[in-house]
């Protein structure tokens, strides 16, 4: 298509709004700086024996499956592969359908490789500090204190962090699967993102564990506004942890790349499209495995956590999105569109199941409600026949009832 005058003056407009919101053109580059950039790529990029370029711009490397950053882990040091779970849940009933991502246009990683998303440079220039790439700073997890009202907890309420999430108190829960609906929603500010994932959490303050995955849009992590898979995980309440390969999480699988975009994306009162997740513990092993559609894609080892080492207390599902300036973002959640509007418009998470100690999948139960600011990002809940137990959660951000 010939660039039209429309086009590129959205083209000129998106190019200064990077100029203006990127952190990087306020950080001098000196020597030292460039020195730290280059020995973290050099961490975090192992040599590959194959290269895909994804349509997306992303390049992914196919890189040995024992070369993985998993490895540099201090708590990996002797770590043996596990290529299988010596179990599986049982009591599934939604049959999972593979996921499709946009690099798998271009190519296939060979066998005994993990397909890596390649970190440029400028994707570490455009983090806060080098120190904060890929780097999580809630300090929480979606906190029940703010279905009391915005007051109680300012520092879920206060614009930064929003939810719209179900939160299930499981006692002893051993994982969970829920299929989730996918959109692009639009990201206000180059510094916002917007999330739909499930945290699987056991204990608190500085003793917080979480295994966390969904998709997410985050300008200044990717690059671009592409719904992407992505993982997270923390054993110390978020002082220490970060997203995607970094260190920790043991991929087994060559054919699907965390942190590459995710489509199809559903439209506003079209075609809806989704994906089912399942992370569960193998209670042999021990480890934490992640299933993505249909496909095992690794897992966290047992052995970087202390209270998820043995259950999880809480599960949860949902909606986040951040932004780091003060006031109202109109970053969008979900869809952008409220519970209210129902299917197709609004984004949902439907067939909601929690694994039990007989490692069985059941639909979860007894969901409380999360949304600091319901007129801003909301979330309902229900169960019906065909959906199981399900959410609708998401918002548009800043509106005349939200300021
Ligand atoms: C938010 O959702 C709850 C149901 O979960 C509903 O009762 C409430 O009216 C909604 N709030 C707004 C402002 O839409």
């Amino acid at each position: 298509m010939a660039p039209t005058p429309t086009c590129l003056l959205t083209l000129v407009v998106a190019l200064t709004f990077l100029l203006l919101e990127g952190p990087a053109a306020a950080a001098p580059m000196t020597a030292e700086r460039q020195r730290e950039v280059q020995s973290l790529l050099k961490q975090l990029n192992k040599p590959p024996l194959a290269t895909i370029e994804s349509p997306d711009g992303d390049i992914i490397d196919c890189v040995h499956i024992s070369k993985q950053p998993a490895f540099d882990h201090p708590l990996l040091k002797d770590h043996t592969i596990q290529m299988q779970p010596s179990s599986y849940p049982g009591g599934l009933y939604h049959d999972s359908h593979p996921i499709t991502q946009t690099w798998h246009q271009n190519g296939k990683c060979p066998e005994n490789t993990v397909p890596i998303r390649r970190t440029k440079e400028e994707d570490i220039l455009r983090a806060s500090s080098i120190r904060m790439y890929g780097k999580k700073s809630p300090g929480s997890i979606p906190n029940l204190n703010s279905i009391n009202g915005p007051s109680s907890t300012p520092s879920v309420t206060s614009g930064r962090h929003q939810y719209g999430v179900a939160s299930a108190p499981v006692g002893k829960g051993y994982g969970t699967k829920a299929t989730f609906n996918l959109w692009r929603p639009t990201i206000a500010r180059a510094g916002d993102f917007s999330l739909t994932q499930l945290w699987i959490s056991a204990g608190s303050g500085n003793d917080l564990n979480t295994i966390e995955t969904g998709w997410q849009v985050y300008l200044n992590l990717y690059a671009d506004n592409n719904p992407r898979l992505f993982i997270f995980w923390t054993n110390d309440g978020y002082q220490t942890g970060c997203y995607n390969l970094c260190s920790g999480f043991v991929q087994t699988n060559n054919q699907i790349a965390i942190a590459g975009t995710l489509s199809p994306v559903s439209t506003y009162g079209g075609t809806q499209y989704d994906f089912d997740i399942l992370v569960f513990k193998d209670q042999k092993g021990g480890n934490w495995w992640l299933q993505v559609g249909s496909s095992l894609v690794g897992y966290w080892p047992s052995s970087l956590f202390s209270q998820l080492a043995d259950s999880a207390s809480t599960i949860q599902w949902g909606g986040e999105i951040f932004s780091g300036d003060a006031g109202q973002t109109s970053t969008q959640m979900g869809s952008g569109h409220f519970p209210h509007e129902g299917f197709g418009k609004a984004s949902h998470i439907k067939n909601i199941q929690v694994v039990d100690s007989s490692n069985t999948l059941n639909p979860a139960s007894g969901l409380q409600l999360i949304a600091g600011q319901p007129h801003c990002y909301n979330v309902t809940n229900g169960n019906s026949g065909d959906f199981g137990t399900y959410i609708y959660y998401g918002g548009s951000g800043k509106n005349p009832n939200c300021q």
